[in-house]
């Protein structure tokens, strides 16, 4: 089968992956609504492109708090990889070493930290929490994260709870016996509901800040006001997301949502975008919008689900590819010089 683009990876993983995987990866909250817009929302977006502007050249590099990757495409935390791939997370590491890019690992990973670690020396990674119940546990996590090299601390805002997704209540997920949320081993035991803690509010972000010096990006934020907030509690970065419309569904679309971020953070710190990202001219939108740089979530899942590490390469290839093909017919030859001049709105 020819992988041209990120949707025959999508059709690769439905046919492929058991159900109950594939259902728990593509699900959203409710009917699915600000899911399906994350990615409708990118076709109400148009471009203004340039010509005649020597794209013979081009440079697609950018950097994320100050480290340097080769393209401005992440990986977004994303939980439970063994159900995609056997290797889980330890194949996502090398596939986003090897390209050069962010992975940020999930609290809700399925092998440990130390392994994700080991599996790629060197790589630039993120560590993504949710805060526990039992602060303890948080606390270990991070410093341990520290400690292995994770250059960034994510917090994700917007699960106080988890969302309701129905084809997953349907099919009773829970994981297989032999996966285990390794970093969170015996943290469980503690609560006897949800561990995640829906108490959390914006003086916890000072409580990081006393554990560690890492710089924190706060991943959720979908308002001027939050953004705004984010910025007076001394965050370095903020993650325009919705979770991939897993939470609250009724949210906007994050690339509509992105525009009164950017301009509520007016350049004080980094502000990138996760959510329905799946072709390179949708990272160009993002960019001229604002984003430093983008993160996929779901299409890193079906990467993993054709061929592991291999397959997550494919899905980082084309998505580079076709990013640098966008920039070039758009009249970039860096990404210095993506600006919101390259895109209108259109009334679709
Ligand atoms: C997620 N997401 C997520 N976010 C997070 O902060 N921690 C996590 O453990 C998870 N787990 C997770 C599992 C699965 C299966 C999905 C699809 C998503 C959200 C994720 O980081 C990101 O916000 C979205 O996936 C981005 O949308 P796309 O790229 O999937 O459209």
């Amino acid at each position: 089968m020819a992988m041209v683009c990120l949707s025959d990876f999508e059709a690769y993983a439905k046919k492929y992956l058991p159900k109950i995987a594939w259902d728990f990866f593509a699900a959203g909250a409710d009917d699915c609504s600000t899911r399906d817009e994350n990615i409708l929302a990118y076709k109400r977006i148009r471009f203004r492109p340039r010509m005649l502007r020597d794209v013979s050249v081009m440079d697609i590099r950018t950097k994320l708090l100050g480290t340097e990757i080769s393209f401005p495409v992440g990986i977004a935390p994303t939980g439970f990889h063994q159900l995609a791939w056997p290797d889980g997370e330890k194949s996502t590491a090398r596939a986003a070493k090897a390209m050069n890019t962010c992975y940020i690992a999930s609290t809700y990973s399925t092998c440990t930290l130390e392994d994700i670690s080991a599996a790629a020396p060197g790589g630039l990674r993120w560590f993504q929490l949710y805060i526990h119940r039992n602060r303890a546990v948080s606390q270990q996590l991070v410093q341990r994260a520290e400690a292995l090299g994770f250059q960034g601390l994510v917090l994700t805002a917007d699960l106080p709870y988890t969302g309701k997704r129905r084809d997953d209540v349907r099919n009773g997920f829970r994981l297989p016996p032999h996966m285990t949320l390794k970093n969170l081993e015996g943290a469980f035991e503690v609560c006897k509901m949800s561990p995640l803690d829906p108490s959390v509010t914006w003086n916890d972000i000072y409580w990081l800040r006393s554990l560690t010096h890492l710089p924190i990006v706060i991943k959720g934020i979908l308002t001027k006001e939050d953004a705004e907030l984010a910025v007076r509690h001394g965050v370095q970065g903020i993650i325009v997301s919705n979770h991939g419309g897993r939470q609250l569904d009724g949210g906007p679309a994050t690339i509509d949502a992105l525009v009164e971020v950017v301009e509520a953070v007016q350049g004080r710190v980094e502000v990138y975008l996760d959510g329905g990202i799946r072709k390179g001219s949708d990272v160009l939108k993002a960019l001229a919008l604002g984003a430093k740089c983008v993160f996929i979530g779901r299409p890193a899942l079906w990467g993993l689900a054709y061929k592991g590490e291999e397959g997550l390469q494919d899905v980082l290839r084309i998505l580079q590819d076709e990013f640098r093909l966008s920039m070039a017919l758009a009249g970039c030859a860096s990404v210095s010089e993506i600006g919101q001049h390259l895109v209108q709105f259109s009334k679709l």
